[in-house]
């Protein structure tokens, strides 16, 4: 057991959903309506520092730490924290002052899934500092309280797949392939760095009422299968046709809901139309987004300089984010942000 009034950081990465995560049956328990495949990141990821104070009855401290300075964080974000580190503490027994202070590497809250890596580094460390010690299944179905279900993979490295589960014993996620087993890129290009006007959460309330919700469900399993399959064979020219339609139906569904939810941006549509060039040119890349405007390519090492190089240089994107899969998240005793 970690000495419990010791520091604890913990980082995570993000991860981008092959098959999303859309509509959940629990939202706020965050059990999904449908599995979903990701891919756990590496060079996007949250860095959370935890510190627990065993009997101290006051307030819980919640900091960002950004561009080198810590800072109180915005009263909705510390609510969201502090409802997460109650039922970890709950969970725990244990009882006390926690001070959490977090970053993120990349730009927040813009459709690269800052929740998931954020709470996945949460959880790894507020558990260890409350001396517990979860397995990954255990730790996936703990991150996934946090309201952040993405974050359930995201305490997974490598390739993921997240099922339904239908009580809160059986869902979590578990790993389908570790990181080595292909060596997969994505090249986050990013079009917009503010927040998304619509919450993920919000558009997974809403999404039941899109007309096509339910014939998305009923796609899903031949879907899942293609994508695993694609995963051991390590055949990116089959997942990358299946990627593509299941982020276009993601948006579908966001943008036929009631009310309609448009996460994409003029820019989006540009990086899409230059990811299909790539594809004429003979360069095997694949774009997904998840809710947001922001674009995934996804590619083999040898295509990688080309896309980044073509995006990158298009008007309308601010960054191009070079990032690959990724092992799990990794933690230390000590100082802390
Ligand atoms: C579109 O409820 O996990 O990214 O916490 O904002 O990451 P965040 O959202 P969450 O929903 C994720 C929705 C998605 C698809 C996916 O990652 O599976």
């Amino acid at each position: 057991m970690a000495d419990r009034e010791t520091a604890i950081t913990a980082e995570a990465a993000s991860n981008i959903a092959f098959v999303k995560y859309w509509g959940a049956r629990d939202l706020e328990r965050a059990i999904p309506e449908n599995r979903s495949i990701s891919m756990t990141l590496t060079r996007c990821r949250s860095i959370c520092s935890a510190r627990f104070e065993p009997g101290v009855a006051s307030a819980d401290e919640v900091l960002l730490a950004e561009d080198g300075a810590v800072a109180p964080a915005p009263a909705a974000f510390r609510a969201r924290v502090v409802k997460h580190l109650d039922f970890l503490r709950a969970t725990s027994g244990r009882f006390g002052r926690i001070r959490i202070a977090t970053r993120n590497t990349f730009p927040a809250a813009a459709g690269i899934a800052s929740s998931a890596s954020g709470f996945a580094a949460l959880t790894v460390a507020v558990t260890r500092c409350l001396g517990l010690s979860p397995d990954p299944s255990q730790l996936s179905g703990l991150a996934r309280r946090s309201g952040s279900g993405s974050a359930s993979r995201s305490v997974l490295g490598g390739f993921v797949e997240w099922p339904k589960g239908y009580t809160e014993e059986d869902c979590y996620a578990t790993e389908l392939a570790p990181a080595e087993a292909w060596d997969l890129r994505d090249v986050v290009v990013v079009v917009e760095r503010g927040p998304k006007a619509v919450s993920s959460l919000d558009g997974h309330r809403l999404a039941a009422t899109s007309p096509h919700y339910r014939a998305r469900q009923a796609l899903l399993g031949p879907r899942l299968a293609a994508v695993r399959r694609a995963i051991v064979d390590r055949d990116l020219e089959a997942l990358g046709p299946v990627l593509e339609e299941e982020a276009i139906e993601l948006h579908l569904i966001a943008m036929s809901s009631r009310p309609p939810v448009f996460y994409w941006r003029p820019a989006t549509l540009t990086v899409l139309g230059a990811v299909r060039a790539l594809r004429g040119d003979g360069v095997a890349a694949y774009a997904t987004m998840d809710a947001g405007a922001n674009v995934h390519v996804i590619c083999e090492p040898a295509c990688e300089p080309a896309v980044i190089e073509r995006l990158g240089a298009l008007p309308d994107v601010l960054e191009v984010i070079p990032d690959r899969v990724g092992g799990p998240p990794v933690w230390r005793p000590g100082t802390e942000l």
